[in-house]
């Protein structure tokens, strides 16, 4: 069998985040910082797993998978969360250690989930080496675990031939692309307990999606935006951010209902501008954008979610006469800026240095770019990524 390699992209909430948490309209986009994951038959009887940015190395005996699962567990073709029996008997099978992170524990029993449902599905336990490399920021809001939970579902069911091998531009059909979504939604409930599927949709579908009360809906044109990405390395609860924002809310909602509803509108005005863009972009859109981003900015502040370093980075795109807003929870995490396709090449140097003098990571990438993709095997750049 052919080495099975897979990417999947990470994403980015352009609009609507604290509000979609009270059933308004939030934009997600993709990310072009991508997981990539690279899934070999191994000539001994083991399952290995390897995910270097996160240090974890694990190996399991074929034998000892048949023995201590009943397998097959299911039908891939019905995707199915695990239940609490199952989670309690993969911890066990996964070996966690007390001194291990819950991240690096879920990582793994993630995979002996999805290992197990898919590849092992009709009795036989293939052996398998499989490493996983994302070369986009974990733990920072960019839904780096959910493009892990989909290469994971679309390598495993390619593996089991339940998805097809897809060739030329290495996209699965949007039948094949459902299924893995589906499965990647179950691997992002063990890594996040409660997720809205937002993370997994974006990254397996690429592009951007609308997401409101639960409902997903892809964008279908989307024009690929420039921006660069912040990180301010301040670590931040999405829960603790979640109930700071409530707080307000229950303490004004006469007046926070309001923002609540601008935001949406945001949202909205968004998608508009967006899809006009894919046809034939303008400078007057480019600038509608870069009045939203504004807007947004400081809603999200009356929501109380901002914070000094973000605002450190607002003032200093500013300065530039660029436009940024936070994106996903605040409270620290990343901020994005737009940079228009007229923007000099020196503006971009001189920013990214200046962020550097501030400690603050930054990425320049795109959005909208593709959702899980296959690579072939003969890709220089993917052998250096896993060599
Ligand atoms: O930073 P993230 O990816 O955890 O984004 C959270 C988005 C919120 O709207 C703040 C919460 C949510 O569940 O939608």
């Amino acid at each position: 069998m052919e080495d099975i390699t897979v990417s999947a992209p990470g994403k980015v909430i352009l609009h609507g985040e604290h509000a979609v948490v009270y059933g308004k309209v939030a934009i997600a986009a993709s990310l072009n910082l991508r997981t990539y994951l690279l899934l070999r038959r191994s000539a001994d009887n083991n399952i290995s797993l390897d995910l270097p940015n996160i240090t974890i190395k694990r190996s399991w005996t074929t034998d000892r998978i048949k023995s201590q699962v009943s397998l097959p567990l299911c039908d891939p073709n019905k995707p199915v969360g695990v239940s609490e029996e199952l989670l309690t008997l993969l911890k066990d099978v996964a070996g966690v250690h007390q001194n291990e992170s819950d991240t690096k524990q879920l990582a793994v029993i993630t995979f002996l989930y999805l290992y197990c449902a898919l590849a092992a599905h009709n009795g036989t336990v293939p052996a398998i080496d499989l490493k996983v490399v994302s070369i986009q920021p974990v733990s920072a809001g960019l839904g780096s675990s959910a493009s892990y939970s989909v290469c994971l579902a679309a390598s495993l069911l390619q593996l089991s031939g339940i998805i097809s091998t897809p060739s030329g531009d290495g996209q699965w059909s949007e039948e094949e692309r459902v299924l893995i979504n589906s499965w990647a939604f179950f691997g992002e409930k063990i890594l996040h307990g409660n997720p809205s599927g937002i993370d997994n949709s974006v990254s397996t579908f690429g592009g951007a999606i609308k997401f409101k009360s639960g409902k997903i809906t892809p964008l279908r044109r989307v024009p690929k935006l420039h921006i660069l990405l912040v990180n301010t390395g301040i670590p931040r609860s999405t829960k603790v951010l979640v109930a700071r924002c409530r707080a307000r809310y229950e303490k004004h909602p006469d007046i926070i209902e309001p923002v609540l509803n601008s935001i949406e509108a945001i949202s909205h005005r968004c998608e508009e501008v967006l899809a006009k863009m894919a046809d034939s972009p303008s400078n007057d859109q480019y600038e509608i954008l870069e009045d939203l981003i504004d807007i947004n900015q400081c809603h999200l502040g009356a929501l109380q979610v901002n914070h000094p370093a973000l605002e450190e980075i607002v003032r200093t795109a500013a300065k530039y006469n660029l436009h940024a807003k936070l994106t996903g929870a605040g409270g620290g995490g990343c901020a994005f800026i737009l940079i228009k396709p007229d923007i000099p090449l020196k503006t971009v140097t001189d920013i990214k240095s200046e962020f550097a003098t501030m400690k603050f990571q930054c990425w320049e990438t795109s959005v909208g770019s593709p959702g899980v993709t296959a690579h072939c095997g003969n890709d220089d750049e993917l052998n250096r990524l896993f060599s």
